[in-house]
């Protein structure tokens, strides 16, 4: 597509057109073509609005509308040729334009900038993302929410240190989820309620002599209110990094589940089993079920956070305002949106489809002498133990349990009271997992009573 001629969009001072190597270097339609419907957003709202001021005809401003929607579905039925000696899409879409209602076209560009252009068109796609990104949130939290409440009072091992800690419920687990992903929708919602200024209208950088009116354009184009300076509204691209924040942030708690999930289907869990739609095979081992979309999911933050470093890196040396450094915060952006995207309806799948295997998380939940505390507690509530003592009585009935290959609840009494001769048998009852769980009536603990005040809250906040 190289062309001999210099650009028809910029050219006046040039003789040559760029080197084939230049314009591989220059062109970013590759990609930015992905912005086409928020660049005719950003170029029907300003036309609209130089109409309404004067600047254009009303004729024109009418051809431009109707020639940017015909535009639009080429481009949506597959039909636009996009050129990359037109380098970018704004250029694409506007020299389309041109060959569609001649030479209204030429006068689009009044009291305006591709450096304003492209803020402003990436600006809408980012925030179309955070509300796609949102409602994918919302269908996750959702799946672990009924994993939550078909599992309210299944009892499981809960971990620190991967070590059996104390016994806690399916339910409360899944629940830590839906609270994770809460926060990292209120994330996407700071970052959509701070970016939502609009930078169209600040032309270069210094703004226009044109009597234009950016409340109209910001207003149309469902901003907030217009970027308040205009080498800023050109410059930043915080919004993107904002939404990189929030999205790497995610991953990780995507990640971390998909961790867990690829432990809990191993063999020696066998705590959940995956459905055969988000497994796959092995070519040589037939017995083999594996989680690959867990650990799709579990490696998709590294390109999240990639994307990341390399926005912050991109932008940390820049002096104001524009510099073409800027064009590379788009592909590395769309690639960890997709991925977002990606992972987090692999894991709604997943969720949706897994089975827990309630008897085996039982068995795991009463292994570890994960009563141990319950042991402790019902010492200092019973006896009036100090609790540092009774931490010290408990652990010497787990090393007896220990050495007779036994767990808390197989000890007799006297084996009990030759270690603290005023336990009674009634302390039996603490050390059953059911009990335990039953017990932890805190505030946002583990007892399927407590579980269940927070599985109402989030079904009516997620309604
Ligand atoms: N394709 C460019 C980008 O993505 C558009 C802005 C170009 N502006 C300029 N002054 N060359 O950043």
């Amino acid at each position: 597509m190289t062309d001999t001629k210099s650009n028809t969009m910029w050219g006046g001072r040039f003789a040559a057109g760029p080197d084939a190597i230049m314009e591989a270097i220059n062109a970013s339609i590759g990609f930015d073509q992905r912005m086409a419907k928020q660049d005719i957003e950003g170029s029907r709202a300003h036309a609209a609005m130089l109409a309404a001021q004067g600047i254009l005809t009303d004729n024109d401003a009418e051809a431009i509308r109707e020639g940017l929607l015909t535009v639009l579905s080429e481009i949506e039925t597959g039909k636009f040729e996009f050129s990359t000696a037109l380098e970018d899409i704004h250029m694409n879409v506007e020299s389309r334009l041109k060959d569609i209602v001649g030479e209204p076209a030429g006068r689009l560009h009044t009291a305006r900038s591709r450096n304003d252009q492209v803020a402003t068109d990436f600006k809408l796609w980012v925030r179309d993302q955070i509300d796609a990104t949102l409602e994918a949130i919302t269908a996750l939290q959702t799946a672990f929410l009924a994993q939550a409440e078909a599992g309210a009072d299944h009892v499981m091992p809960g971990f620190t240190h991967l070590q059996t800690a104390q016994p806690v419920t399916w339910g409360h687990h899944m629940l830590a989820y839906v609270e994770m992903l809460g926060r990292d929708a209120s994330r996407f919602t700071d970052a959509r309620a701070r970016m939502n200024e609009s930078p169209l209208g600040a032309a270069a950088l210094a703004g226009t002599s044109f009597n234009i009116d950016r409340h109209a354009t910001a207003q149309a184009l469902g901003f907030d209110r217009p970027a308040a300076n205009s080498l800023d509204a050109v410059s930043d691209r915080d919004f993107a990094l904002d939404f990189l924040n929030a999205a790497s942030i995610c991953a990780m708690h995507l990640s971390r589940f998909a961790e867990e999930l690829v432990i809990w289907s191993s063999a020696q869990f066998r705590f959940v089993t995956l459905s055969d739609r988000f497994s796959t095979g092995s070519s040589i081992m037939p017995q083999k079920k594996n989680p690959d979309a867990a650990e799709l999911i579990r490696a998709k933050i590294a390109r999240i956070f990639g994307a990341n470093a390399a926005l912050m890196m991109v932008m940390k040396g820049l002096p104001l305002t524009y510099s073409k450094d800027m064009q590379e915060d788009k592909e590395q952006t769309f690639d960890a949106a997709d991925n977002l995207m990606l992972a987090l309806a692999a894991m709604t799948g997943m969720v949706t489809d897994m089975t827990a295997n309630q008897a085996n998380l039982e068995a795991a939940a009463a292994s570890g002498f994960s009563t141990a505390t319950d042991l402790a507690d019902w010492l200092v509530r019973t006896l009036d133990m100090p609790f540092r003592d009774a931490h010290h009585v408990t652990g010497s009935i787990v090393k007896l349990a220990e050495d007779k290959g036994c767990d808390l609840p197989d000890l007799t009494l006297d084996d009990m009271t030759a270690i603290h001769p005023a336990i009674t048998g009634d302390v039996f009852d603490v050390l059953g997992v059911q009990n335990s769980v039953a017990s932890r009536t805190s505030y946002g603990g583990t007892a399927p009573t407590e579980v269940r005040k927070q599985i109402a809250r989030w079904k009516e906040k997620l309604a």
